[in-house]
């Protein structure tokens, strides 16, 4: 059986981890702490058993992804055997330099090691390796176990058979793979987070409330949610580095973050995950309730 690790057990490590096991690759799902590894196995376990439910799974294969996934403290120790790696800890630049560096010294010679980041050069992270040629971006969207997307990013020095590589693993997990080159925010964040900033530069300027932006994009353009609670999936902290990245990347002001999101950030407001951003989430309940300060 095919050996990988995933590093970090939030909300896209615990969904890449749960992808890959469901494909028929052993996972070890690695985090600082024993707490979020657990707390992310509860989470697969869960997501596999509403896919059950919906019929898209048996209750084996349930059984069978969860056993192909083990958890672990020591990165050194979860690398040595894999021939991928997936990072999705913290989106910090810091954090993943020396992740990276950790992980080249650790991982087999041979193992290609891939980045969940959202916005950070490629090329900055590979400069942190001993195997550039190595090192490419595999950008999962979230919900991991729904959407069919992986962003592939490449660099100058990404090695032509690692993409070829990559590009077939992410058809085995039934994705569909897209190949783009290395730019500030790649392709889906250089579109997708100034349009989400638009819309809260939208709210901070009065043009409309919370339900009223979300519904004419829901309605008139027909995506699946809308932009300020999308912002809110995807975390506002995250939302707001991504705007940093695109704004010092191209140097305009085009890309400057709305003052309204860097305002939520600074009072951790920061979406579904910690309970307020946009709208207010209570556990367990699924109505989309606007946050208060946002009711008029
Ligand atoms: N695991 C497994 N299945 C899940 C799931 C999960 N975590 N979350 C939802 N599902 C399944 C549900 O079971 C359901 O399945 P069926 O269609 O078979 O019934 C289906 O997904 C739809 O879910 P719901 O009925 O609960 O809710 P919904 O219809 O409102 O869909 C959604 C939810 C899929 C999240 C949809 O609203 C959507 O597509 N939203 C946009 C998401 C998006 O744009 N993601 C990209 C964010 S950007 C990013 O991630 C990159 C970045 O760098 C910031």
């Amino acid at each position: 059986m095919k050996k990988m690790a995933v590093i970090g057990a939030g909300t896209m490590g615990n969904g890449i981890a749960h992808v890959f096991a469901q494909h028929g690759w052993h996972v070890t799902l690695i985090d600082l702490q024993a707490a979020p590894l657990e707390k992310a196995l509860a989470t697969i376990k869960k997501n596999l058993e509403r896919m059950q439910s919906k019929g898209a799974l048996t209750a084996a294969q349930v059984e069978e992804t969860l056993q192909h996934i083990s958890i672990n403290t020591s990165l050194t120790e979860s690398v040595q055997q894999a021939s991928l790696v997936v990072e999705a800890a913290t989106e910090n630049k810091e954090i993943k330099l020396a992740l990276f560096t950790s992980l080249d010294a650790a991982a087999p010679a041979d193992c290609i090691l891939a980045t969940n980041t959202s916005s950070i050069p490629i090329q900055t992270i590979a400069a942190a390796t001993r195997r550039p040629e190595k090192v490419i971006g595999m950008h999962f969207m979230n919900p991991v176990p729904v959407m069919k997307l992986v962003e592939i990013i490449t660099t100058a020095q990404t090695d032509r058979s690692v993409t070829d590589t990559i590009v077939s693993y992410s058809k085995d997990l039934q994705k569909v793979p897209c190949v783009v080159n290395d730019f500030p925010g790649f392709i889906a964040n250089r579109i997708l987070m100034p349009m989400i900033n638009e819309a809260i530069c939208s709210l901070q300027e009065g043009v409309a409330g919370v339900t009223e932006i979300d519904t004419i994009m829901k309605l008139g353009m027909a995506h699946p949610m809308g932009p300020l609670q999308l912002a809110d999936l995807i975390g506002l902290d995250v939302c707001l580095s991504i705007m940093q990245v695109l704004h010092e990347g191209f140097k305009t002001d085009k890309y400057a973050p709305a003052h309204l999101l860097e305002q939520l950030v600074k009072e951790n407001k920061l979406g579904v995950k910690t309970g307020e951003g946009f709208y207010q989430y209570t556990p367990g309940s699924k109505e989309l309730l606007v946050s208060h300060r946002f009711r008029s």
